[in-house]
């Protein structure tokens, strides 16, 4: 375990079954139809490519960066897209693959953004789901995992740029953002 980890929330193998699952239910959901996964980078890469894999449809795959936090720990509520989409989505069924819904914030605004780009329909797929963090009135359609409001690194999660490559999702230790 990494030294700057507390203790791990969920493990390699926890995480991999979960996703399959996800990747399942989404199968099912949209049978017929290929769903056009949209990747908000940065956290969400990996999560993004286990997904992707664990779905068995013709699906298309397009990311967007946009960033919230900065280097902190709460999100400063102002949204900036630094690199769009590169198609367009309109008539597409979207999938928005995040890696943490917490504040609500980023999505919310996204949402926005993307309604107004027509596509046929639009779900939320989120990794983790902090509701009881929630400001913005924004629910995943699909969900990973519920979780306490800790801050967690790994499998894409970062602190600070740090920590991304985790293979698992782990509790940072206070000691490294109260510094
Ligand atoms: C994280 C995460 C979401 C957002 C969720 O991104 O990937 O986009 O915060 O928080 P919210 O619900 O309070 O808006 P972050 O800004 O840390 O950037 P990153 O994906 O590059 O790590």
């Amino acid at each position: 375990m990494h030294k700057d980890v507390e203790r791990i929330l969920y493990t390699e193998e926890e995480l991999r079954r979960r996703v399959k699952e996800l990747g399942a239910q989404i199968t099912a959901d949209y049978a017929g139809r290929n769903p056009l996964l949209v990747s908000v980078l940065r956290g969400s890469y990996i999560f993004m490519a286990d997904l992707t894999r664990a779905i068995g449809l013709d699906v298309t795959v397009d990311f967007m960066a946009v960033s919230s936090y900065g280097a902190g720990t709460v999100s400063s509520g102002q949204v900036e897209i630094k690199k769009d989409l590169s198609d367009s989505i309109e008539g597409r069924d979207l999938i928005i693959v995040e890696d943490i819904l917490d504040s609500g914030n980023t999505l919310y605004y996204l949402m926005k953004v993307l309604r107004a780009r027509k596509p046929a329909s639009i779900r939320i797929c989120a990794l983790m789901d902090k509701p009881e963090r929630r400001t913005k009135p924004i629910t995943a359609d699909y969900a990973g995992f519920t979780i306490p409001d800790a801050f967690i690194v790994g499998y894409g999660l970062d602190y600070a740029e740090r920590y991304r490559n985790l293979p698992y999702v782990g509790i940072l230790k206070p000691s490294v953002y109260e510094k």
